[in-house]
């Protein structure tokens, strides 16, 4: 856990942010995998880390607003418990240690909210994702399941993803030392990148070196030479000659504040002509985008920038054409890049998506676009010293997608079909890192995992 004062600090800012009622905020409980004590690795409720940092089960917590009171809600462990689960610190110590001094049963949870309900007092609690969760709140508010979502607080939701979005020098630190863990991952897969080896081999090595690293992979590893699909999760594969291996994967640190990075590296060590080309363009939108980024700047417009420089280079290979900003203004270039530029990164790797991507990556001024490509880009509002942020631009030659738009006529005007057809077996090139946005600009968290052709060339297949 952080200071304890670095809890009671944010809660009071929180405090400060609302108007009134009461902040109820639920931890997570264990969800069995196939039978009720064989269970998923625990994973902690963000929201519940970021407030009280407690990482276990059974916990719920309300800060009321009106009576400047924080309750932490769980029950002890009994002896049984003690005998499966070894010596457990009592509810008054774990309180301390996020500098709550009041506790109470976790069934007095239930009896607190029906009086602030029966008082007409306000009761937020953000957007619930897990089924366990929703339940319960359906349960403490009285109401069906279905109206749980409606019922969640704006008001609370925007106050958190005030207060998440700019990262504390403590949040910083931890997220940087896990950097280190993501530069042995992506590494060890550059170097197992050879002819004749699984994806699936690599895939469980990565998670392995997560694991060793200190906490469990951020997000489930992609590991594919099908890199055209964007989130592709098989890993049946064999790597071969002339393949391109693209390894997206993070590792959450002890607190759980994730990495998120992505390398693609040339199965026989080196680039191919045409691999090369296309290879240095994405290096080049990702280095652009990232001498474009500071305060200020929105990051539509740094997403809008490594579209450019995508499609010049495209242009450059024959296979888009025309007026690059024109084609870019279109939408064209989403043929080749259908995804965003980046998104926030901390204690999720798409970090509080669980309160609704639009209110995290978008505001009043810089809205969300709902053109094919620039609609998926999860950040779009203007960048502010302390958010931690991915740069992660890709080309992708997706079949499936060439064909729909070939078949529709789609952008003729900026699109060289003809030429696009020796391509549909390229797959796909994405270069990602993880940015600190800076007072004056930003910078690159952690060393920078290679990606240079050089650099990639150079540790590719060299075995671990
Ligand atoms: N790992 C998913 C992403 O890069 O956003
Ligand atoms: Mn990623
Ligand atoms: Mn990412």
């Amino acid at each position: 856990m952080f200071s304890k004062e670095t809890y009671v600090n944010r809660r009071k800012q929180l405090k400060n942010k609302i108007n009134s009622g009461l902040v109820l905020i639920l931890g997570n409980n264990d969800s069995p995998m196939n039978y009720k004590s064989n269970t998923y690795h625990f994973r902690q409720d963000s929201t519940f880390l970021y407030f009280f940092g407690i990482d276990l089960q059974g916990l719920a917590a309300i800060i009321d607003i009106d009576n400047n009171e924080d309750i932490l809600f769980g029950d002890d462990y009994t002896i049984d418990d003690t005998i499966w689960m070894g010596p457990q610190t009592s509810m008054q110590e774990k309180a301390a240690l996020s500098g709550i001094n009041r506790t109470e049963p976790f069934a007095k949870l239930s009896t607190t909210v029906s009086e602030a309900i029966s008082k007409k007092r306000l009761v937020h609690f953000t957007p619930p994702y897990r089924g366990e969760n929703i339940m319960l709140l359906a349960d403490l508010l009285n109401i069906h399941h279905r109206e749980v979502e409606k019922q969640s607080s704006l008001e609370l939701t925007k106050a958190c993803i005030d207060l998440r979005s700019i990262k504390e020098p403590c949040e910083i630190e931890e997220m940087e030392r896990q950097m280190t863990t993501a530069y042995k991952m992506h590494t060890t897969a550059m170097k197992m990148a050879r002819p004749g080896i699984p994806e699936q081999e690599i895939t469980g090595v990565l998670e392995g070196v997560s694991m060793s690293g200190g906490g469990m992979i951020s997000f489930p590893v992609i590991c594919s030479v099908r890199g055209e699909t964007l989130h592709n999760h098989y890993h049946g594969n064999m790597l071969k000659k002339g393949d391109l291996l693209l390894v997206d994967a993070g590792s959450e640190s002890q607190l759980h504040y994730a990495t998120d990075h992505t390398r693609t590296t040339p199965v026989t060590g080196k680039f191919s002509e045409t691999q090369r080309k296309v290879y240095q363009i994405v290096l080049e939108a990702n280095d652009r985008a990232r001498e474009a980024t500071k305060p200020g700047v929105a990051y539509r417009d740094v997403h809008l920038l490594a579209c450019k420089v995508i499609t010049s280079g495209l242009k450059e290979m024959g296979l888009m054409k025309g007026n690059i900003d024109e084609a870019v203004a279109a939408g064209a270039h989403a043929l080749f890049m259908p995804h965003g530029l980046g998104h926030m990164i901390g204690l999720d790797v798409h970090d509080m998506e669980d309160y609704d991507d639009t209110l995290v990556g978008y505001d009043e001024e810089v809205e969300r676009s709902t053109q094919f490509g620039l609609a998926a880009l999860r950040l779009g509002r203007r960048l502010q010293p302390g958010f931690t942020i991915t740069n992660e631009p890709g080309v992708y030659f997706i079949p499936a997608l060439i064909d729909n738009w070939k078949a529709a006529n789609k952008f003729t005007e900026f699109i060289n079909y003809e030429k696009l057809e020796e391509f549909k077996g390229f797959g796909g090139i994405r270069l990602e890192d993880d940015l600190l946005v800076t007072e004056e600009g930003c910078r690159i968290l952690g060393k920078r995992i290679p990606i240079t052709v050089e650099e990639v060339e150079q540790i590719a297949g060299t075995g671990v």
